[in-house]
């Protein structure tokens, strides 16, 4: 056989790029290697790897030399941005380009863009149905990474697009699971009426981007949108009631109220939800299940992620 196809990693000790270095170095007859990138070769994250066999390499997105180090050689890359770390979309922007441009320098074959919807697409800034943040967007952490997209293909790498849903595992490491009500029942939050939310376990994010490597060329150019179940709050409350077995019920709030409940990003998030409620036969359109498991067919359902995570989830 012969060399493995090295893909660099960013995020390898996170959600989305831990899942895809595990699924590809679990595929150990698979044609890829893991070239994980961590800020800390010392962490117990970064030490899990390296023993599972990544070769783990140290760069800061910040730091372009270091950037173009972890791509020399390779054949492919994951790349993605932290929003959450630092909460500004034009830091983001600043990345995609330094990514897409050290991509290009290195001659990559293949790389993935984890993305989402620009949604300035569907609203214009002046559109009154959301405030405009930031001063020159609508859902910060989603229009920034869509407005990236072009970046890749301006530098002219093969890149898939990959659009990503909302973790399950926000219940448990976000704050997002439900919560006790004044009657001792839980409630669980979610704005969006009526509407489905496109969730994924966030390991399969990972496995479906490895299904997208694995597919190649194929796929390069194209958009791919990921989930693993379309729900809506009273499914995901009737599901949690079963995981947990105690009664959960579906609390929709206005988008309004979510913005201004006072947590960091809560009107980012709140424009989300109301973006995902109010486009929503668009916004599940773009994230086809099919296509999901077809990418892994491990591919978890909502009730499956519970069977092994519902009692992470803290009801405080
Ligand atoms: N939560 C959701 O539902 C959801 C859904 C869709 C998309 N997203 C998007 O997912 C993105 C985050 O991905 P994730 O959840 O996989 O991340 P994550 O689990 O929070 O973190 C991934 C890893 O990235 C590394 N990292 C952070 N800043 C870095 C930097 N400046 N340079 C190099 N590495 C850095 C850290 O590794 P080291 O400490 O080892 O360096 C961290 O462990 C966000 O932009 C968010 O908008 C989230």
């Amino acid at each position: 056989m012969g060399a493995k196809k090295i893909i660099t990693i960013f995020g390898a000790t996170g959600a989305q790029g831990g899942g895809l270095a595990r699924s590809i170095l679990a595929d150990r007859d698979g044609p890829f290697a893991v070239r994980a990138v961590t800020r800390d070769l010392n962490s117990d994250a970064a030490r899990a790897l390296a023993a599972a066999g990544a070769e783990v390499v140290a760069a800061n997105l910040d730091d372009a030399a270091a950037v173009e180090r972890a791509f020399a050689g390779a054949y492919g890359a994951y790349c993605v941005t932290f929003f959450w770390a630092h909460f500004s979309p034009e830091r983001e922007l600043v990345e995609a380009r330094l990514m897409a441009q050290a991509a290009r320098a290195a001659g990559l074959q293949h790389v993935i863009w984890s993305t989402l919807e620009d949604t300035r697409r569907w609203m214009q800034l002046d559109d009154p149905r959301m405030p405009t943040l930031m001063g020159r967007y609508k859902v910060p952490h989603f229009d920034a990474k869509g407005e990236a997209d072009q970046l890749f293909r301006d530098a002219g790498v093969p890149t898939t697009f990959l659009l990503t849903s909302f973790y399950w595992d926000n219940l448990i490491f976000f704050g997002s699971g439900p919560k006790p009500a004044a009657d001792g029942k839980l409630d669980f939050v979610l704005p969006m009426g009526e509407a489905k939310l496109p969730g994924i376990a966030a390991e399969d994010i990972g496995r479906c981007a490895h299904g997208v490597f694995r597919r190649g060329s194929e796929l390069t150019g194209q958009t791919v949108g990921i989930a693993g179940e379309h729900l809506t709050g009273a499914e995901m409350a009737a599901a949690l009631t079963r995981a947990l077995g105690r009664e959960v019920r579906h609390l929709d709030v206005p988008p309004d109220v979510y913005r201004g409940f006072g947590f960091p990003g809560a009107d980012d998030l709140g424009n989300m939800f109301q973006f995902k409620r109010d486009f929503n036969a668009d916004f599940c359109a773009a994230r086809s299940v099919e296509v999901s498991r077809a990418l892994n067919p491990r591919l978890q359902t909502f009730a499956q992620w519970l069977g092994a995570n519902a009692q992470r989830i803290p009801l405080e």
